[in-house]
């Protein structure tokens, strides 16, 4: 699957020598400056042809199938508002054109705003994503979006760093998180993925919320198997969150991520980069 334009760059630290100890970070391209090769329309022509073949697919039946269940769980008729991380640089790669296709099908069938940031996209990318009706969020929020208060929230991290999720999760840490469904990479997997000491620290707040989460897995049986395997839907249903006490939610410290996080782009980490050129 092609992902051309990535590249990697090491953050520096002052007043070090180039000890090669300082994190990797992966960045592409920034869309100030760099652009890629693919124009407007052909970018456009292809997302189309890409929803086209994951509305008409057997997985686009089961996520609608995983979702409504979801929805009537939670005793809602439906999504209003989805919020979108990580998509990736959908115009050159083929995984995020599907993910982006599968948003667009959602975005349609719910009739729902769309809100999309990744900090990695070039300008073509944000001209498509307004063309075809998204609004591009405009601040690294680093997941830290407040969810609006009774407007139910689909929230879409297709294969993002899990402090993305993590993060989202602290911002919106309470009862109130029953109002979103999180579709992103399945919590059980990333509880199975590493020690539990380690995910302390990258992802306390999922570990957390695991007991009070219904998983919704959906089969990936899409023709690419690498685009939307380990998602599932998550949701915080009344019937979990009334067990959970107050004090469960007054514990409440921000996330702080380690410099090795390789995956999760930080403002920091932007403007460290700026400086640097
Ligand atoms: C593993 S890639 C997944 C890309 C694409 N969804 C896919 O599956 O091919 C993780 C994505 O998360 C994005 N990302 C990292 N930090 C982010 C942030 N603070 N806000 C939004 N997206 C972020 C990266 O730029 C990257 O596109």
């Amino acid at each position: 699957m092609p992902v051309d334009d990535f590249r990697f760059v090491k953050t520096k630290k002052r007043g070090k020598r180039n000890t090669d100890t300082s994190p990797k970070v992966l960045v592409t391209a920034s869309s100030e400056g760099h652009e890629c090769s693919i124009n407007k329309e052909i970018g456009i022509r292809r997302i189309l042809l890409a929803k086209e073949e994951v509305a008409t697919s057997e997985f686009y039946s089961t996520v609608l199938i995983k979702l409504n269940q979801g929805l009537n769980q939670l005793d809602f008729l439906g999504v209003k508002k989805v919020v979108c991380y990580g998509l990736g640089h959908f115009v050159e790669c083929v995984g995020a054109r599907y993910q982006f296709g599968l948003l667009l099908c959602l975005k349609d069938h719910f009739s729902a705003s769309v809100s999309v940031f990744d900090p990695v996209f070039y300008s073509t990318e944000i001209e498509i994503l307004r063309e075809l009706g998204c609004e591009v969020i405009t601040v690294n929020e680093e997941g830290k979006h407040k969810l609006s208060p009774e407007i139910v929230t689909l929230v879409y991290l297709p294969h993002c760093p899990k402090q993305l999720t993590n993060n989202f999760l602290w911002t919106n840490w309470g009862p109130e998180l029953k109002n979103c469904i999180i579709f992103s990479n399945s919590f059980s997997k990333i509880f199975e993925s590493q020690p539990k000491r380690i995910l302390n620290t990258s992802a306390g707040y999922i570990l957390n919320i695991i007991p009070h989460t219904k998983e919704l897995s959906i089969n990936n049986s899409f023709r690419y198997r690498d685009i939307f395997n380990d998602i599932a839907l998550h949701i915080f249903p009344q019937e979990k969150l009334s067990s959970v006490s107050q004090v469960f939610w007054n514990v409440h410290e921000e996330p702080k991520y380690t410099a090795d996080e390789t995956e999760f782009i930080t403002k920091k980490l932007i403007s460290s980069l700026k400086v640097e050129n």
